[in-house]
């Protein structure tokens, strides 16, 4: 038995607003076990209801989503002999989670663990180009011409060279030559590889966000929480959009 609100439950399954599932509600559009329900606040059993919007039945699964901070010096991976993994760092409530693309051991910043292989499949696949934005320090300036070299693609030795990428100076920062760069794809160490394709090295590597989903300030490197409901949404309604 795993009782919930019906519209915390169309947020989860439908990755909606709690908002929107209030008024698609209101509207006579959800059905529960066959009879149509509106009250919001209705209390349902998620394993078992079967819930419909618009006659389509809603599928809900309980996955674990955890935004950590990586922190320098964890490799990504779930196992390994030598060095300290991610989930090792985590423990517990990593057990059975993967982590959502890769960071290099030297990179900080967001990753996503998850046992939902299905939102992983569309957060990384080549084709979905769901944005990742890095924050860097390089090792001298940059300005407009290698903004437009990233705008146009970089050669960074594969077959193709890389998507446009976005180049723009990070002025928030006490760092001098400090840039936020996005990129679309995620090749073995993409990043610093554009860098060396326009003469400069990258000092300092985070990632802040994937999608929809940004590195939460309250977080130090080396902490993790769940998703918030908002967040989650967010990720869910990206997944879907880029499905259809
Ligand atoms: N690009 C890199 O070079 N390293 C990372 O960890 C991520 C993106």
């Amino acid at each position: 038995m795993k009782a919930m609100r019906l519209d915390k439950y169309l947020t989860k399954a439908e990755g909606m607003s709690r908002s929107e599932a209030k008024q698609i509600l209101k509207k006579g559009r959800v059905t529960l076990d066959g009879e149509r329900v509106t009250r919001p606040e209705t209390k349902i059993d998620a394993e078992t209801a079967k819930i419909c919007v618009d006659g389509r039945p809603c599928v809900y699964e309980e996955y674990t989503y955890l935004m950590f901070y990586k922190p320098k010096g964890l490799i990504t991976a779930t196992e390994d002999a030598r060095e300290k993994t991610v989930t090792d760092w985590i423990g517990e409530d990593a057990r059975g989670l993967f982590p959502v693309g890769r960071l290099d051991k030297d990179t900080e910043g967001l990753l996503l663990l998850t046992n939902d292989g299905a939102m992983a499949h569309e957060l990384l696949a080549p084709g979905r180009h769901v944005d990742k934005r890095y924050y860097a320090v390089l090792d001298g300036a940059v300005g407009e011409k290698e903004q437009k070299q990233f705008a146009q693609g970089l050669d960074i030795g594969e077959k193709r060279p890389t998507m446009p990428a976005v180049l723009e100076p990070a002025l928030d920062g006490s760092e001098k030559y400090a840039v936020y760069i996005t990129i679309k794809e995620g090749k073995y160490h993409q990043i610093k590889r554009m860098a060396k394709a326009v003469g400069r090295k990258v000092l300092y590597l985070k990632r802040v966000s994937m999608g929809s989903l940004t590195l939460a300030p309250e977080l130090s490197p080396g902490q993790y929480r769940p998703l918030t409901e908002k967040e989650l949404a967010g990720l869910i309604r990206l997944t879907r959009l880029e499905r259809s």
